[in-house]
């Protein structure tokens, strides 16, 4: 389902990811695994289309070279990182609510709508009242969780995990491994921490050095 070819990375024309390349089946789990400043989240920003640096090579999805198509590669991917890529002025009902609307058929009910949003908190283990809160009102992991939210609600089949543990405790680290092993998507799992890799069950592991 994805196929990344020859896959080169620059800024300010210094290279900064070099001849990388990778597959993926549909469903599959691969780790991409390295040293700090390797170039891994370089490498999954290229991947999600959420990069400014300069990408040179193929992004194969679906047998079609979309490594200029960012718009295809954000509608596709859902990208999930700490620092993330949450709405700051938006609460997060309208948030999921959005998300909701764009992958229905019908538009839903208001009524239909907010028992989606509580269906989809309740996914990712966080209350209803979570729909009122603001990103700034929720830790690192909470807007992890949410982001899982809104990956399943788009039915997005690849997702890309960043450090998804990175800050957090054992108890956390473990309650949200369990919500990530729930995504049916493909997934690359950028990570320091071969523990994560193993609980997610990666088949395959990318170093880069
Ligand atoms: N926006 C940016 N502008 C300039 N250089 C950048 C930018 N983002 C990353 N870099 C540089 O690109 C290189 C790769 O960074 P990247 O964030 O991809 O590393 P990483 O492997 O994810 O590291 P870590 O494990 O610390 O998260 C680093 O040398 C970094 O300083
Ligand atoms: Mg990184």
């Amino acid at each position: 389902m994805l196929k990344v070819e020859n896959l080169q990375i620059l800024r300010n024309q210094k290279t900064i990811v070099k001849d990388l390349s990778l597959e993926l089946a549909k469903g599959e789990k691969i780790a991409i695994y390295g040293p700090s400043g390797c170039g891994k989240t370089t490498t999954g920003q290229a991947i999600a289309g959420i990069t400014d640096a300069q990408v040179k090579g193929q992004i194969w999805f679906y047998e079609e070279n979309r490594a200029n198509d960012a718009w295809f590669l954000r509608k596709h991917v859902s990208y999930i990182f700490q620092e993330n890529a949450l709405n700051p002025i938006m609460n997060i009902g309208k948030q999921l609510a959005e998300v909701i609307i764009a992958n229905s058929n019908n538009i839903p009910s208001p009524k239909e709508i907010q028992e989606l949003i509580g269906q989809a908190l309740s996914e990712v283990d966080l209350p209803e009242s979570f729909a009122r809160k603001y990103p700034n009102e929720c830790s690192g992991g909470e807007k992890q969780r949410i982001l899982t939210a809104i990956a399943r609600l788009k039915n997005s089949p690849l997702v890309i995990l960043d450090e998804p543990t990175a800050s957090l405790d054992q108890i956390r680290r473990i309650e949200i491994l369990k919500i990530f092993k729930k995504l049916q998507s493909s997934l690359i799992l950028i990570t320091h921490n071969p523990y994560d890799i193993k609980e997610l069950g990666c088949g395959k592991i990318l170093i880069m050095k």
